[in-house]
């Protein structure tokens, strides 16, 4: 049962199950149960994983959550369909059993880490700046970025929609140089424009982290994996959601 969510009695008229008042009398009867477990007093709001049944009648199946990991290659759009007719994200994933959704975004040209859900609550809050993930890029520049520089990346930098909040920047390779950025925001292209506001323009973008989750090198491009149990619990964690396994 979910502290955020619908009514039941709401839910339970919209499924045409009686009108509001008289399935309030059926939740204070006690013939109504949320996931298996009888609902005592009105009050209780459900999303739509859960299971609701009234007299045993099944009025809405607990969905299941999926979750994916994929490695985004370039040249692929970060979108549920494209007028354009480029090849989607959800392409790549092919026929699922269920729908599911990219949390955030890459760009056409970014590659790496992309999750995708049809947990609405979790989506909802990874992108919410409150809840601010950090996200780890792997970036390739033609020239080596003089430390100074790389410093006003750290503290932050003013771009056109406000100043950038501190980043972690780490050297991987002098030549080609290759480092590594850390940030909490999601900005629009953001790590683009950081680096083409120091005057380093971005030659190759890659996503390796997102929160808890790791890119890990045998993940082919435009290859996906199922999350691990441990992941998705780290991941609602991460946003204040109890893991699946734990009882409310
Ligand atoms: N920052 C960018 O500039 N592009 C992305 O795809 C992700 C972060």
């Amino acid at each position: 049962m979910e502290t955020e969510g619908t009514r039941l009695q709401k839910v339970l008229a919209q499924a045409g199950v009686a009108s509001r008042r008289r399935a309030e009398e059926l939740i204070r009867e006690g013939k109504v149960y949320v996931n298996g477990i009888k609902v005592e007093a009105l009050g209780v709001k459900v999303g739509p994983t859960d299971e609701i049944r009234v007299e045993g009648r099944m009025i809405q199946g607990r969905q299941a959550w999926h979750y994916y990991l994929l490695n985004k290659p370039c040249g692929v759009m970060t979108t549920a369909q494209d007028p354009q007719g480029r090849t989607t994200v959800l392409q790549l994933l092919g026929a699922l059993p269920v729908r599911v959704y990219p949390v955030g975004r890459l760009d056409y040209d970014t590659s790496g880490l992309l999750l995708l859900t049809n947990d609405g609550e979790l989506a909802h809050r990874l992108a919410h700046p409150r809840y601010g993930v950090d996200k780890t890029y792997r970036v390739w520049v033609e020239h080596a970025i003089p430390p100074a520089r790389l410093k006003i990346l750290a503290h932050g930098i003013e771009l056109e929609d406000g100043k950038t909040a501190p980043a972690k920047v780490r050297v991987i390779r002098p030549t080609p140089f290759l480092l590594e950025i850390t940030i909490h925001e999601g900005k629009n292209r953001q790590v683009r424009r950081m680096f083409a506001a120091i005057g380093h323009p971005v030659l190759r973008l890659e996503r390796i982290r997102y929160g808890p989750l790791v890119l890990e090198g045998d993940l082919k491009a435009g290859a996906f994996r199922l999350l691990t149990k441990a992941e998705i619990k780290a991941l609602r964690q991460l946003v204040g959601l109890a893991g699946h396994d734990d009882k409310a």
